[in-house]
Formats: C-alpha cells, structure tokens, sequence
C-alpha cells in the first residue's frame, strides 16, 4: 500500500469520507469487532503543544484498537528543546512507531515531517492553519445526528481569525450541494482573506456578521462555536478585551432554532455557559466521543487494515 498522510481533510475524497464515516459508525456499534486489529502496532503522539482531547482521543483510539502508543506532550521534553528539527524527529520515529500524529505551533511543520517519513503522518493541529482531524470528528457528528450535509446553513461563531477548526471545516463543507455560512465574529476575527476567497471562488454563500442574535441564528441549522484562541494574539489587551465577546447561555438558546445543533471542538472557556449543557441542542460532548471512533476509523485506513 501507497504511504499516505493526512494534513487536510481535503486529501480525502467526499467518497472516501463516506466510507471513513461507514467504517467509524460500525466501530461505534461492534466495537469488539476491532478490539485486536492493530494488535502489536503503535502509534506515536508528537504534541508540541498542549491538548486534551486529540491526543487522548488518538491514543485511546490506537488502545481500543488493540495497539500501543508512545509520544511526547510538550516540545520541553523532547529534543526539540535541543533544536532537533521535526524532519530528524519524524525519522527517528519512524523505527519506532507505525503511524504517527503531530501537532506544532508552526503551520506546515506536519507537513515538513511526512516528507521524511516512512510511516504514515496525520496533522493533529498545526498553528493556526488547519485541524483535519477535528473536521472529521466534526463530519461524523453532524452527519450522525443531522443525517446529510447538503442544503446546510452553518453558523461558525468566535474566533474565526485563528481557529484551526473553521479553517478546515470550512474547506471540507464547502464540497456539498447548498451549503451556506454565517459567520459570526468581532471585526478583528474575521476568517482570513485566504478562506474567504476560496468561499468565492467556489461560489459558496456565505455572510459575515458580528452579532449573534436571534436574526442571526434564526436560519441555522448548526451553531459550531469556537474559543478565543489565546495563545495566537500578539498582546494580551487584544486578548482581554475579546475573549468574553460571545457567552452562548440559557437566555440566548431560548431565541434559537428548535432544531439547531451547538457543537464546539472543545475546550470551552466562557463562550458556552454551562448552563447550556443539558440543552438537548448541546451537541459538544457528544462530538467529543465521536472523535475516538473517526480516529479508530482513521488509523484502520491509514494503516490500511481491514476488518471483515
Ligand atoms: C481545538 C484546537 O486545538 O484547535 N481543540 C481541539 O483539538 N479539540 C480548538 C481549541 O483549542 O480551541
């Protein structure tokens, strides 16, 4: 089988999208039907900077597939500290690991990495470029509970500026018949100009709005939130003074959509208030659970394991 790496969720087809989403979906029903698969193959986590649930989920993912997983949490504690370069990292994990997700501040340093690589190389967040794996956990849930993507309008809402997961969501959603955006966020958060002029290039509706009011959500049928993302501002004023511009609470669902899903990559710090949890719209922590099963579903693939 051809070497194969995952930087965006461009690189999959919308067909092979599907059968991800097939295979991740029959995971959640058998899931002892996969519970040896990857037995004596590893996985290794390269974090270069903090996270939760991506590489829990993946290391979770690789343990209920049977394998075993080794990596690092923070670039301090590995020769990164030493001025190792990820290509020279890649390599050497390469003899030690089958398959191997990374995460870096730098957009573009997973990329660099797979071109070294002998093994196959999944971008787990790279600055504030893209995060395929988040939109894939995206994907499911929203198929898994809404059943189709075409005819959609989404509302993404925060911080549209640095957030990795829009970049991407945005990119992998605008392959659908009819999909519409509202994006909600301050001036200063706007996408980048690079993801608006592919919207129009590819003649995807879509409109910028700053207000998340009824009027705005009054046609959604998702509401993706997103965090203020901290560690991307220059000055930690700018930070301050944006970081409580949206606060998702009781008194707002209440002006919104019977059937209009909240989800949210996670973590959340006060854009959604807790109040909202039990919402039966709240939808975040469900994703959650579902990005252990795309990512079980995404190793199988890489890996190119089948399981009859
Ligand atoms: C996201 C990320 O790292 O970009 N988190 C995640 O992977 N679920 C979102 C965020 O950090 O705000």
């Amino acid at each position: 089988m051809a070497l194969r790496h995952l930087m965006s969720p461009l690189d999959f087809s919308t067909g092979e999208l599907d059968k991800l989403m097939d295979l991740a979906n029959d995971i959640e029903k058998n899931p002892d039907k996969y519970a040896h698969v990857c037995a004596g193959k590893k996985i290794a986590t390269l974090f270069y900077e903090p996270s939760t649930r991506t590489r829990l989920s993946f290391e979770a993912a690789m343990l209920n597939l049977g394998g075993s997983v080794l990596g690092f949490h923070s670039s301090d504690s590995s020769s990164a500290a030493k001025g190792e370069s990820v290509s020279d990292t890649m390599r050497i994990v390469s003899c030690y690991a089958d398959i191997a997700a990374m995460r870096h501040p730098k957009e573009g340093a997973p990329l660099v990495a797979s071109m070294k690589s002998m093994i196959p190389v999944i971008n787990a967040g790279d600055g504030g470029h893209q995060h395929p794996t988040q939109t894939l956990t995206d994907l499911l849930t929203i198929r898994s509970l809404k059943g189709h993507f075409e005819g959609l309008t989404i509302g993404l809402c925060g911080d549209l500026k640095f957030g990795r997961t829009v970049h991407s969501l945005i990119n992998a959603l605008s392959r659908y018949d009819n999909i519409r955006f509202v994006l909600i966020s301050p001036e200063e958060l706007r996408v980048p100009s690079y993801v608006r002029e592919a919207m129009r290039a590819q003649n995807i509706p879509f409109e910028e709005v700053v207000k998340l009011d009824e009027e705005t959500m009054k046609d959604l049928d998702i509401l993706y939130m997103t965090r203020v993302q901290k560690e991307r501002f220059f000055n930690e004023e700018d930070y301050l003074r944006m970081k409580d511009f949206y606060i998702l609470d009781k008194e707002k669902m209440d002006l919104a959509p019977e059937k209009m899903l909240v989800l949210h990559p996670l973590p959340r710090v006060n854009e959604i208030s807790v109040d909202v949890d039990n919402d039966p719209r709240a939808a975040y922590f469900k994703q959650a659970q579902y990005g252990v099963y795309i990512r079980m579903a995404l190793i199988l693939t890489l890996l190119g394991l089948e399981v009859k």
